[in-house]
């Protein structure tokens, strides 16, 4: 498929949830951030082909809208598995172990972070403090807290994943 689509050759949900967005925003620059949550609500990710469009949309450049999606990592540029898994990367959670647990999550996987399992099962995402630095290293599984992550309950937590 082509790199240059257009907002139009989406596929119609895309394209509908894309327009009604910018549109409830007033296609307002200064909303972009609201307007890319939203579109990532409703679609589950942040579609590459909806990126000119919004930009031409909210009056920004291509390259300003591109910085804000890549920016921040809370925008998923595709679709997320059945379960998302989000791995704790800052200080606290670095220090005790956490880096170490990140390459083993990634080995176990097969996937970096950022990435989704060949099965679609799990997405893993670098996340930058959980709020429960007390029991570092931590993830967050779905909407679930886990703490004190080791190897042995990372893999229980896949296993329950893909049951
Ligand atoms: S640093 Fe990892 S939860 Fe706060």
């Amino acid at each position: 498929m082509s790199g240059k689509r257009t907002l139009l050759d989406l596929s119609p949900r895309e394209a509908t949830a894309a327009r009604e967005i910018a549109l409830r925003y007033g296609n307002r620059a200064d909303a972009l951030l609201e307007i890319l949550h939203d579109l990532q609500e409703d679609l589950g990710f942040v579609p590459e082909a909806a990126l000119p469009a919004l930009a031409k949309a909210l009056n920004l450049s291509r390259a300003e809208v591109h910085g804000v999606v890549s920016f921040y990592h809370d925008f998923r540029r595709e679709p997320a598995g059945r379960h998302v898994i989000k791995v704790c990367q800052a200080e606290a959670c670095q220090s005790m172990r956490g880096t170490e647990l990140s390459a083993m999550i990634e080995r176990y996987l097969q996937v970096k972070l950022g990435q989704t399992t060949a099965d679609g099962a799990i997405t893993v995402e670098a996340v930058y403090c959980l709020g429960n630095c007390a029991l570092a290293p931590a993830i967050m599984v779905d909407d679930r807290l886990v703490g004190r992550v080791d190897p042995a309950k990372f893999e229980k937590i896949v296993a329950e994943c893909r049951s």
